[in-house]
């Protein structure tokens, strides 16, 4: 915004600490005058000794007045001055940091020294700001760069088998549209599931109460083929678990958790349990848990990070996006519950999500 100038905050402070220090004097020495003249009336004798007494009293002291209020408007400017550049040096390192950061440099941090007071706590309080937004920054170009990466990956496998298919015309026709296919719905999945991860980020549904419960039943049991397929067994269990939110998005979030605990599970014999139910705080919490390889803690604190995959994929053919557990958090984060995920002692992983107690509608 253009303003016009104006006198500076320093200058203002220098003038009202200088005008209390003349008004404080000026009292003081009425005050002074005052007693004095009385004093000189109590000792003269009579009217007629009255003038000429109080006549020298104003020759001798007046000067000395005006001296000391020419000292203290002098002494109330130059302190004024240098004790307001003091008082306000902290915000000029404030306004230099937010300068900046609107040029663009995020890194910078005021990093202001001292104890706390108004202009300590607003610089802390700029710095985690700038923190924030620096993460946020970093982890949108981060995601952006490994979409655009995992876009192209389906578009040029496209390519190459087109090309294959131009440069051997023998070749079996069918094949590379099955192939074709099979590349097409991956890359379709991946912008669906991008679509998802904008929209619960940017909390753009409907609410209406939901029974995790019936939920969970759903998705396990659509999922039970899968677990038929991969020799997993499925149970669930639980009871009503009311979530103000969107059922297309609960199931998601539901299906995303009881896929990743089917798919990336032992090869043999796995085993996952799913339960929703009342939590301990007046909420409702779904767990889903499943046997697997063990697996390092600082790796699944990444997990929920978008495209992140685990290291080793040794016993599964399930090529996934990455981006599963991304949507779960987000999808929880948008009905503000929370993910958890604790790799098991035994190994696999507990997937825990609570959401709080359910809000009335409207409130
Ligand atoms: N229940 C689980 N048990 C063990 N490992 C898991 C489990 N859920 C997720 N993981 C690990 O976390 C990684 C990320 O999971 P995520 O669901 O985000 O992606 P994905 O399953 O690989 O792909 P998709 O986008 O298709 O879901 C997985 O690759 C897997 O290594
Ligand atoms: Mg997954």
């Amino acid at each position: 915004m253009d303003r016009a100038p104006g006198p500076s905050v320093r200058l203002r402070l220098t003038l009202t600490y200088a005008g209390f220090l003349m008004v404080a004097g000026a009292l003081l020495l009425a005050t002074v005058w005052g007693f004095l003249l009385r004093d000189v009336q109590v000792v003269s004798h009579g009217p007629g000794d009255f003038t000429p007494v109080s006549a020298v009293l104003l020759r001798s002291y007046l000067p000395a007045t005006v001296g000391v209020m020419a000292f203290l408007l002098v002494f109330g400017l130059v302190g004024g001055w240098i004790l307001a550049g003091r008082m306000l040096a902290p915000l000029r390192r404030i306004t230099d940091a937010t300068r900046l950061a609107s040029a663009g440099s995020l890194s910078h941090r005021i990093r202001l020294p001292g104890r706390a007071d108004e202009f300590r706590e607003l610089a802390d309080a700029f710095d985690s700001m700038l923190a924030r937004i620096e993460a946020h920054v970093a982890e949108q170009q981060r995601f952006a760069a490994n979409a655009s990466h995992e876009l192209r990956t389906p578009l040029a496998i496209s390519k190459a088998l087109l090309d294959v298919a131009r440069t051997d015309p023998g070749r079996d026709p069918g094949e590379l549209v099955d192939r074709l296919h099979v590349v097409n719905t991956r890359a379709i999945d991946l912008t669906e599931a991008l679509l998802v991860l904008g929209r619960a980020d940017r909390r753009a549904f409907a609410r209406e109460r939901v029974d995790l419960s019936l939920v969970a039943e759903e998705a396990a049991e659509t999922l039970l083929p899968l677990a038929e397929k991969r020799r997993v067994s499925l149970e669930t269990d639980g009871d009503i678990a009311p979530v103000l939110g969107s059922p297309a998005l609960l199931l998601l979030l539901t299906t995303n958790l009881v896929q990743n605990a089917i798919v990336h599970n032992l090869p043999e014999h796995g085993e996952v349990r799913v339960r929703a139910g009342a939590s301990a705080g007046g909420g409702v919490v779904l767990t889903v848990e499943n046997t697997g390889d063990r697996l390092a803690p600082e790796l699944v604190a990444t997990l929920t990070e978008p495209f992140r995959r685990g290291t080793e994929r040794v016993h599964t053919d399930h090529a996934g996006v990455g981006l599963g557990l991304a949507i779960v958090q987000s999808i929880a984060r948008a009905h503000d519950g929370a993910l958890t995920l604790t790799a098991r002692p035994a190994g696999g992983l507990r997937a825990v999500v609570e959401f709080p107690a359910e809000a009335r509608p409207g409130s």
